[in-house]
């Protein structure tokens, strides 16, 4: 599997999966475009990177802005000169409280939409004409293992997941024309300070009696599979999602 020399953008990479799919593509020799709404956070996988000796650009993005997101294909492209990947991993997930159905808030409701499937339709649109001119590319949409269990507690972040299902069906079969795959990657639940703002440590342990393999997950087991749907190996796969969860959903 190789990336090696690809430029890849990463959103949300300043934290978390994101962080991590950042190091593991310059581990891999990628250029990576650690894109963030946190400016701080995505220079410090910068930093993370550079003891990698990876080339390596941060870009300040707020996904839901049409200018940001055009801004940011920019800086990708003036950085690196091509854009051959981007990673919709940018989420508001971080914080959000668990609650029936009946009591979410509709402004958080339209702010878990805007962020996690807004955000990568105008991350997608933003990169497309690089990709185009480029002779194809690759996008990664990262959904979550929530939109197959409808896991209860938070029904506005479970929908935005299954409609990036949905998003990443729709732009596969108009992106293929121009040798653009688009497949998404659902993880199980991972340890990260976001899932831990939302839940105890002890649901770690629980999740693990869940699986086939009967261990937490870590951001680390997610990069492969999405770095793989990053590089040539994967040229004749698009519209899929590869759930990445140690065994619970199965089919
Ligand atoms: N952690 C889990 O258990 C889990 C499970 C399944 C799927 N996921 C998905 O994996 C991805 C990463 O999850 P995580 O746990 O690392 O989350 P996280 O909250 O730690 O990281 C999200 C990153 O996105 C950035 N971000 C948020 N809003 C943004 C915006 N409007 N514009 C640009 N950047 C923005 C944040 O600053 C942060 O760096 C998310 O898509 C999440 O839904 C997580």
């Amino acid at each position: 599997m190789s990336i090696d020399g690809r430029t890849i953008i990463v959103t949300g990479g300043g934290r978390g999966i994101g962080r991590t799919i950042c190091v593991q593509a310059a581990k891999r020799g990628a250029r990576v475009v650690v894109a963030d709404a946190n400016i701080d956070g995505a220079r410090a996988t910068c930093e993370l990177l550079r003891t990698e000796s990876a080339p390596c650009a941060a870009v300040q993005v707020d996904v839901t802005s049409k200018d940001q997101t055009e801004r940011m294909a920019e800086e990708a492209k003036n950085a690196f000169g091509r854009i051959d990947a981007l990673v919709n991993n940018a989420a508001y997930y971080y914080g959000l409280k668990k609650t029936s159905f009946d009591s979410v808030d509709p402004d958080e409701w339209d702010r878990v939409m805007s962020v996690n499937v807004k955000g990568a339709w105008l991350c997608s649109k933003a990169v497309f004409r690089y990709m185009r001119a480029g002779g194809g590319g690759k996008i990664v949409n990262i959904s979550s293992g929530t939109a197959f269990t409808g896991t209860v507690g938070f029904p506005h972040y479970v929908a935005s997941k299954a409609a990036v299902l949905g998003l990443t069906r729709a732009l596969s079969r108009e992106l293929g024309e121009y040798g653009i795959c688009v497949n998404a990657v659902a993880p199980g639940y991972t340890e990260t300070s976001a899932s831990l703002s939302i839940n105890g440590p002890e649901l770690s342990e629980t999740m693990a009696q869940t699986r086939a393999i009967k261990r937490s997950e870590w951001p680390e087991d997610i990069a492969g599979a999405v770095l793989f749907l990053c590089s040539g190996d994967s040229d004749f796969i698009t519209g899929q999602t590869i759930v990445v969860d140690g065994g619970i959903i199965l089919h």
